[in-house]
């Protein structure tokens, strides 16, 4: 866990406010505004999107979410972007890096993650966001790997990883450590990319 913060740590601090953006074919990848707190409030209340969820979020805690992200930007210089969809959604939910704060067997790591509202799935927003966001791990963060992780039956979200070519090795699969015995979202999968599996 201590030696989570060494690997970013020369991460240059320009655009510190408002940077990085990622831009894709049809996407920005931005820092989060005022403005999406509302959206991202009714996503993190919506029981679609949280269905692989131990709890749907309140306002309050979705606020204090993206609290913890815009403070890790800060930190780090990089996070879960706010996604935009130019000319058809200011906002649809976030894609991004992210560090867990709990211990667990693959920790210390770096997480690729999403959670788009739910009228924007199926289009292929989060695999190509996603992609944006492994380039900036690997070739301006300098990151050696990445992990995702989600329960099997979240099966839209574990393809995402496929499609990025993560890979499973189910020697791998971990109990949550935030979430206590016999709960039925405990269990993880857990998928890795490296930065020269990547590049290759
Ligand atoms: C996980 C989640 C982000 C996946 O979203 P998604 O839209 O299924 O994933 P993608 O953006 O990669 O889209 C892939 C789909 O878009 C389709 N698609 C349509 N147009 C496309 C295009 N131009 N390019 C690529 N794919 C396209 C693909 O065929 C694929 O469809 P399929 O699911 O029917 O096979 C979404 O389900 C979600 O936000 N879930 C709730 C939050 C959550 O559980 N997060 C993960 C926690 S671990």
């Amino acid at each position: 866990m201590g030696t989570a913060s060494l690997w970013y740590s020369s991460l240059p601090r320009r655009e510190a406010l408002s940077g990085p953006e990622l831009t894709t074919h049809r996407l920005v990848l931005r820092r989060w505004r005022d403005s999406d707190r509302e959206p991202f409030a009714a996503m993190n209340a919506d029981a679609v999107v949280m269905e692989h969820f131990p709890a749907r979020l309140t306002r309050a805690e979705s606020d204090a979410f993206v609290d913890r992200i815009e403070a890790g930007f800060r930190a780090r210089g990089f996070g879960n972007w706010a996604v935009e969809v130019p000319g058809i959604a200011e906002f649809i939910g976030y894609v991004g890096l992210s560090v867990p704060s709990y211990d667990a067997p693959f920790m210390p790591a770096v997480e690729i993650g999403w959670r788009l509202d739910h009228r924007f799935w199926g289009k292929g927003y989060a695999t190509e966001g996603a992609h944006a966001a492994l380039g900036f791990a690997f070739r301006e963060a300098g990151l050696d790997e990445i992990v995702s992780f989600t329960v099997p039956a979240n099966v839209r979200s574990w393809r995402v990883m496929e499609r990025l070519g993560m890979t499973r090795d189910p020697a791998d699969d971990f109990d949550h450590p935030l979430l206590p015995p016999g709960h039925p979202l405990r269990r993880h999968v857990l998928y890795r990319l490296s930065r020269s599996a990547y590049d290759g």
